[in-house]
């Protein structure tokens, strides 16, 4: 997993909640004395660089495997859905709680990932790989059948292992699972064939 910068935003938070109290009670004291809390109140160069979008190259992801990149310090994977694993994707979703990803789709499904492959490219999926539930990042489980933990007729997808919820290979949650929620698609988009950009939108 690359590494960057993780953003603690509660520490931007508290400053410019500082810096607002801190310019009230300076009002009186006029322009000049205003600068210094402009600067103050600018994000940090960390702050900015942890926002930031990331470019990932995919030519090294073979198919049927998952890369995991690091973006707003949050996984997000890439996976490299076989043709197997994209049909796959027709057959479950009466299993499904959300199978055309509906619910919260502005916050959790872009536009152009509203359709059963959730994705720009049917071959790649894109994903934070953040439970719904609690949070906590579930497990590739891409081999089909029965195996612990999982229903015999599991058709591959992902486990979270805090408190059971299971998603498809397209990132659906299961129903009667705990997590509400599909895993959320963030913003991206393809700068080339195997170069994509994770944390900007595809335009229209
Ligand atoms: S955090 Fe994933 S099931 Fe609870």
């Amino acid at each position: 997993m690359s590494e960057s910068v993780v953003v603690h935003e509660g520490i931007d938070d508290s400053k410019r909640k500082w810096v607002a109290i801190t310019c009230v009670a300076g009002a009186g004291a006029g322009i000049a004395t205003a600068v210094p809390f402009v600067s103050t109140f600018a994000p940090s160069e960390r702050a900015k660089a942890a926002g930031a979008a990331v470019e990932v190259d995919i030519s090294d992801l073979k198919v049927g495997e998952k890369k995991t990149v690091e973006w707003r310090g949050q996984p997000v994977w890439i996976v490299r859905r076989t043709p197997e694993m994209i049909a796959g994707l027709a057959k479950d979703e009466a299993e499904l709680a959300d199978p055309e990803s509906r619910r919260n789709a502005d916050e959790l499904t872009p536009a152009y990932a509203r359709n059963r492959d959730r994705s720009i490219k049917p071959e790649v999926f894109v994903a934070v790989g953040i439970c719904t539930h609690l949070g906590c990042s579930p497990n590739a489980r891409f081999a089909p059948g029965a195996q612990p933990s999982l229903p015999e007729d599991w058709p591959g997808g992902f486990l979270c292992p805090c408190h059971g919820s299971t998603f498809d290979l397209a990132g659906r949650v299961f129903k009667n699972k705990p997590a509400p929620d599909n895993l959320r698609v963030p913003p991206h988009r393809y700068l080339a064939e195997n170069k994509l950009r994770i944390g900007e939108d595809q335009k229209a």
